[in-house]
């Protein structure tokens, strides 16, 4: 079985339970990788279910005052992201009628939104083939094909990007997607990963040659 057989088969045995994996709605996966940018699952993870459990909906959010939605983000940091968040959630239920945009391009035009999270908004929600590229997807490709290529450098995402364009299956980009982050989340992780028991092991080009620990490379801006 190639690589993206055998990732999402491990992905099904070991994934995490987390709330957002369980629904397609696009508001909640929104908020989940909003939460998640610079914050760890098990620090964004009650705040995912206190915010979807006071503003269950967009327009719960649009219409709660600022000072409530900054009160329920109080230790995530990084507030202008709960500022973003609140702006974006007026717009996308008083100016959308709040229908959130249902693929990539559309999804980008949100403040708030790079690359990363449309791309994890419209795989999740709407299906859309379109590769996650985030510092897992970075690490867990660069060392199973061996890329030297610096994840600082400007031409890294689109890189890594096309790769992972070629992997993704068109019948469950979801599931890749989330299979290749928590992959890198749990097994290929950045120190130490135990390649002995990972199912990638005979593929992977960074064991075969001894330079999983010099894998992503990433240089100094
Ligand atoms: N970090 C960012 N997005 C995530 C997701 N969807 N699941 C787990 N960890 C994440």
């Amino acid at each position: 079985m190639e690589f993206s057989n055998l990732l999402i088969q491990w992905y099904l045995q070991n994934k995490r339970d987390l709330p957002w994996r369980n629904t397609t709605n696009p508001y909640h996966i929104w908020l989940s990788e909003i939460m998640l940018q610079q914050t760890r699952v098990a620090q964004g993870l009650p705040y995912f279910l206190s915010f979807t459990g006071s503003f269950p909906t967009v327009f719960d959010l649009a219409n709660a005052n600022e000072e409530q939605v900054l009160k329920l983000w109080q230790g995530l940091g990084y507030y202008s992201r709960a500022r973003n968040l609140h702006n974006t959630a007026k717009l996308v239920a008083y100016d959308l009628n709040g229908i959130f945009p249902d693929n990539y391009k559309d999804l980008l035009q949100l403040k708030g939104v790079g690359e990363y999270t449309a791309a994890a908004i419209a795989s999740f929600s709407y299906n859309e083939v379109v590769p996650v590229v985030d510092g897992n997807v970075f690490r867990v490709l660069s060392r199973y094909f061996d890329i030297e290529t610096d994840i600082a450098s400007s031409g890294a995402k689109k890189e890594f990007s096309e790769l992972a364009k070629e992997l993704i299956p068109h019948d469950n980009p979801a599931l890749f997607n989330q299979a290749i982050m928590e992959f890198g989340a749990l097994q290929c992780v950045p120190k130490n990963p135990d390649c002995e028991r990972c199912v990638l092991n005979s593929g992977c080009l960074a064991l075969q040659k001894n330079k999983v620990g010099q894998l992503p490379v990433k240089l100094k801006k």
